[in-house]
């Protein structure tokens, strides 16, 4: 089977970047961006793939939604015991892709990962709806199971023995914050030649500079 995709091609003319219309800052130009992909209408502006190595270097990506921004990092919310968690154990580099097709743009990032603090983890997960929180506690998240029934009587069993009681964490769930130290913003334009604009920390400040598309 050969599925040819040659034909398929998309012109990207909507915008343009200009160095000068940058933030110094990368999160205040992130939060721009993600404003803007917000007013968009961008379906799940959040979801963003998340790129982890294992210790033999094999690297392995899925797509987690971002749920908090700030001047540590960008946190999203995980079983500590899956398979991208297994890898941050090993290797705390990772990075984030952002897609944003209705508005031409990308946004990538690269940094390291530390997981969020206690308190941080219970904030987010005590306002998540009960049904995600008994989800949490069911799903023995990337290990082999037998079959749906498994997981749908691991749901209910919890369900009952939970029903009286908040749920509340459990430890082998909760947040991570990736730290960065690049970022790239894309836009794209006519003839593939896009604009990138990369930030680069270095010493502490964030330096910017145009790459070629
Ligand atoms: C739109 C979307 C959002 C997702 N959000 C999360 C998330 O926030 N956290 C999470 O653990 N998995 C999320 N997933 C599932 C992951 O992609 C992945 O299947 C799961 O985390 C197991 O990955 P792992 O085996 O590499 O650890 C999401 C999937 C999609 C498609």
């Amino acid at each position: 089977m050969t599925l040819d995709l040659f034909k398929l091609r998309q012109e990207y003319t909507q915008q343009e970047l200009d160095i000068n219309d940058l933030q110094d800052n990368p999160i205040n130009q992130f939060s721009l961006w993600f404003d803007q992909a917000l007013t968009a209408g961008v379906h799940e502006p959040n979801a963003m793939v998340l790129a982890t190595v294992s210790s033999s270097g094999q690297p392995s990506a899925r797509i987690v939604l971002l749920k908090k921004v700030d001047n540590e990092g960008f946190s999203f919310f995980t079983n500590y015991q899956s398979r991208k968690g297994l890898q941050l154990q090993e290797n705390n580099r990772a990075a984030i892709v952002f897609y944003w097709a209705e508005l031409e743009r990308q946004v990538r990032i690269e940094g390291i990962v530390q997981k969020t603090t206690s308190a941080e983890s219970d904030e987010y997960f005590a306002q998540r709806p009960t049904g995600s929180r008994i989800g949490a506690w069911a799903s023995p998240q990337s290990n082999e199971i037998q079959d749906r029934a498994f997981l749908d009587k691991l749901y209910l069993d919890i369900e009952k023995s939970m029903s009286d009681k908040n749920v509340t964490r459990p430890e082998f769930w909760g947040g991570y914050k990736l730290k960065p130290h690049l970022l790239e913003f894309w836009q794209g334009r006519e003839n593939r030649l896009h604009d990138r604009m990369e930030y680069r920390l270095i010493n502490n400040e964030w330096q910017i500079r145009r790459l070629a598309p």
